[in-house]
């Protein structure tokens, strides 16, 4: 593994969910992998469990983190190339990233999308930029149209959560929100169950909201939600805004948000989410604080994600 941006990084997923599951067994087998090495976390977005879970995961394998909230602290930065630096834009990626590759042995980055324009968002130019000019290893921490170390965290929870011998039914559905979301953990997710073949994956969403068929091709994909959530054993909920019409909010309707009724329909499924979520809007106070919910189980995975990530990038010669 030379960086950590999406799924085409990985050669084999169980492989590495095993790696994730022994380490959760034993958190400090290897507690000596990243003796004398440092990981920059750069935000330049706001986070909870992707900094702590990777500072945590970081500590377990001997390694140090340090985190910078560049969006906060640090200077404005500039990513086109050849751009005349005369607005806002403080420092070029170009000046920063090199010597960022000089204080780090890994650089981890959470950049999310602008939202504004799907082909600058999608040529994930940020991350690239670092990627091209840090000389370092990379690990997204969320980029603008991925989020690996979440959907890493979301296999895991399947793998060890279902123990039946035989395929399980996993269904994504949209949900409503109040803002309007970047389609990050959707496409992720739907990129990772996809590659990882081991499911029968289902997308639920309002008319207007498909994703990138990049992302999606192998799902069954249905406008009927109470359809899709027949026998399902795993329901993922997630919002996104739109993507033909780019970031736009089309629909809000209360009736996406999963409730208890509606996961009757379901085979005792276990409900996921990323988090953060907001109760009582993307899913109800009953099934997020009933039997059904493993989001937090989910979220605790974390961890195990990122320390299998970083032992294979500590494991090739740095
Ligand atoms: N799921 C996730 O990435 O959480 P944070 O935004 O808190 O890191």
């Amino acid at each position: 593994m030379k960086n950590f941006i999406s799924v085409k990084d990985v050669t084999d997923i169980n492989a590495l969910v095993n790696k994730a599951l022994a380490y959760k067994a034993d958190p400090f087998r290897d507690r000596t992998l990243g003796a004398n090495k440092r990981i920059g976390l750069l935000f330049l977005n706001p986070s909870m469990r992707t900094r702590l879970s990777t500072q945590i995961a970081a500590a377990n394998l001997g390694m140090e983190a340090v985190v910078f909230n560049v969006g906060q602290e640090g200077w404005a930065l500039e990513f086109e190339d050849e751009a005349i630096m005369s607005g806002s834009t403080v420092e070029h990626v170009k000046d920063a990233a090199p010597i960022l590759g000089k204080y780090f042995d890994i650089l981890g980055i959470r950049t999310f999308p602008s939202l504004q324009n799907k082909q600058d968002d999608y040529s994930e130019l940020y991350i690239q930029q670092f990627i091209k000019y840090a000389g370092i290893p990379v690990v997204s921490l969320e980029s603008a149209t991925l989020h690996p170390l979440q959907s890493l965290t979301d296999i895991i929870t399947i793998t060890e959560t279902f123990k039946e011998k035989r395929r399980p039914k996993v269904v994504l559905t949209w949900a409503p929100h109040v803002k309007a979301l970047p389609q990050c953990v959707a496409n992720s997710f739907s990129q990772w169950i996809n590659a990882w073949g081991q499911a029968d994956f289902v997308i639920t969403h309002p008319e207007d909201y498909e994703l990138d068929p990049a992302f999606t091709k192998g799902a069954s994909i249905t406008h009927d939600q109470d359809y899709a959530l027949k026998g399902a054993d795993f329901v993922y909920v997630k919002n996104w805004s739109t993507y033909n019409d780019y970031g736009r909010i089309y629909c809000n309707d209360p009736a996406w948000m999963l409730t208890s009724d509606k996961l009757n329909a379901t085979n005792h499924a276990k409900v996921m989410h990323c988090l953060p979520v907001r109760r009582n809007v993307e899913l109800s106070d009953e099934v997020l604080d009933g039997f059904s919910s493993i989001v937090t189980h989910q979220a605790s995975n974390r961890v195990w994600a990122a320390q299998s990530v970083l032992s294979e990038l500590l494991a090739r010669p740095l």
